[in-house]
């Protein structure tokens, strides 16, 4: 049974979010809405998130101090980490210690919070298909690597790092010395390790949005959402749809790896599974143990978005994680370097039909940075998308 409680009262039931962007956003308004006491937290003031929450703290989330003395200080329920780069050792000691439960598990937060923890956890210990890939420390443990078996094209990637940051397609010799380069620039921490991943020619991929909730027995049960198709730039999303049409083998196959990862890393909540399809072979990518950025399409498509899913299971309650239309979402970028810009042709964008719109808010626009997203309902997914993008493009954000 669960028992909710009052915000900001002596029984409040009190959640934290390690994170505070637009996909946390979207979870503390689902749980603001439950009666949750939301505690947001970002290393920057007014993040999105911090918007629309009860509390918000200021803190750099990957420092182990100050992460135990919000938590010792705050007392949440349940810590929900909505980011990567997060001091996750200080998580699994603290849940350890019966001070928190993080969610899923402070363990699934560690190995997903690099490439290297998931990676070996997929393809070594689980036995999933991946692409071929290596680890390596410099430029000439990279041209090994490639040589030794790799081979052209391949991609590497900084170990820590998301959103296709400091990730880049090698083609042949003439392009490892860039690779590496801009790897090294791009990464989050720059401990100089990347992953070199043979490229996989795939027909398309998705993401699996699955969820571990809590049934009617009492036991965890695992719900599927229907495949999301997305396109991404630079590794970067811009497009996402649902459903994406799949032979019925590769979905059997792509929920089968979704299960086998999601089983293992456990705990309570929502999760993304990225794959690689090509006809019936399914490649495991990568997951997050959180809503993922191409699901923000369920706003629009789901009777319960990604969100709400993610809010629900994290609580014990039930889900449904049935489809109610096709739908597409399309990225609003900022296009300029700016503090406190607007938006112009917001409401020719609203005139397409069936389109909703999410400004994130973000105080600080850059050039590549994501502000908002255009969502479309329709009949078919092919209208779904244009009406998205054709929404998107009529957002003009701008400097004052
Ligand atoms: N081995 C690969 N073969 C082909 N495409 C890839 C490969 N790895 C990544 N990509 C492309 O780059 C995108 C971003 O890579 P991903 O590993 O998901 O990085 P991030 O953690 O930044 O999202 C993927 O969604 C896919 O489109
Ligand atoms: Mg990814």
């Amino acid at each position: 049974m669960t028992t909710l409680g009052t915000p900001l009262s002596p029984h409040a039931t009190k959640v934290m979010l390690l994170g505070s962007g637009e996909l946390g956003k979207e979870v503390l308004i689902a749980l603001q809405r439950l009666g949750v006491e939301t505690i947001a937290v970002d290393r920057y003031e007014n993040a999105p998130g911090q918007q629309v929450a009860h509390h918000a703290r200021t803190i750099t989330m990957s420092d182990p101090s100050q992460l135990k003395a919000l938590i010792e200080a705050e007392r949440p329920h349940l810590v929900v980490p909505e980011i990567e780069a997060i001091a996750t050792p200080m998580l699994e000691e603290l849940e350890a210690a019966g001070t928190v439960r993080v969610i899923p598990t402070a363990r699934a937060a560690r190995l997903t919070m690099d490439r290297e923890g998931i990676r070996v956890l997929a393809a070594e210990t689980l036995g999933l298909p991946t692409s071929p890939y290596k680890f390596c420390n410099s430029l000439e443990e990279l041209q090994v690597a490639i040589d030794a078996g790799i081979g052209y094209p391949c991609i590497v990637k900084p170990v820590m790092s998301s959103s296709g940051k400091g990730q880049s397609k090698i083609d042949g010799p003439a392009d490892v010395q860039n690779a590496w380069d801009y790897a090294m620039a791009g990464g989050r921490v720059s401990h100089g390790r990347v992953i070199v991943e043979g490229f996989i020619d795939f027909d398309y991929e998705i993401t699996q949005i699955t969820v571990r909730a809590v049934g009617a027995d009492g036991q965890i049960e695992t719900h599927f959402c229907d495949p999301i198709g997305h396109v991404q730039v630079s590794g970067d999303y811009v497009e996402s749809w649902q459903p994406h049409p799949m032979h019925p083998a590769a979905l059997e196959k792509s929920r089968q790896i979704a299960k086998a990862v999601t089983d293992n890393l456990g705990g309570q909540g929502l999760f993304g599974v990225e794959l690689f399809v090509k006809g019936q072979d399914v490649w495991f990518s990568e997951v997050s143990p959180r809503p993922h950025d191409t699901g923000l399409v369920t706003l629009c498509t789901q009777h319960q978005s990604e969100f709400e899913l993610h809010a629900r299971a994290i609580l014990g309650l039930p889900v449904d994680t049935s489809l109610r239309n096709p739908g597409a979402s399309a990225v609003i970028y900022g296009g300029v370097e700016a503090q406190g810009i607007v938006f112009d042709g917001v409401e020719e964008a609203l005139r397409v039909p069936g389109t909703d719109l999410r400004l994130f808010g973000k105080p600080e626009s850059f050039v590549k940075r994501r502000m908002g997203v255009a969502l479309a309902r329709a009949a078919d997914v092919d209208t779904a998308r244009t009406n998205a993008k054709l929404a998107a493009s009529r957002v003009k954000p701008r400097k004052v």
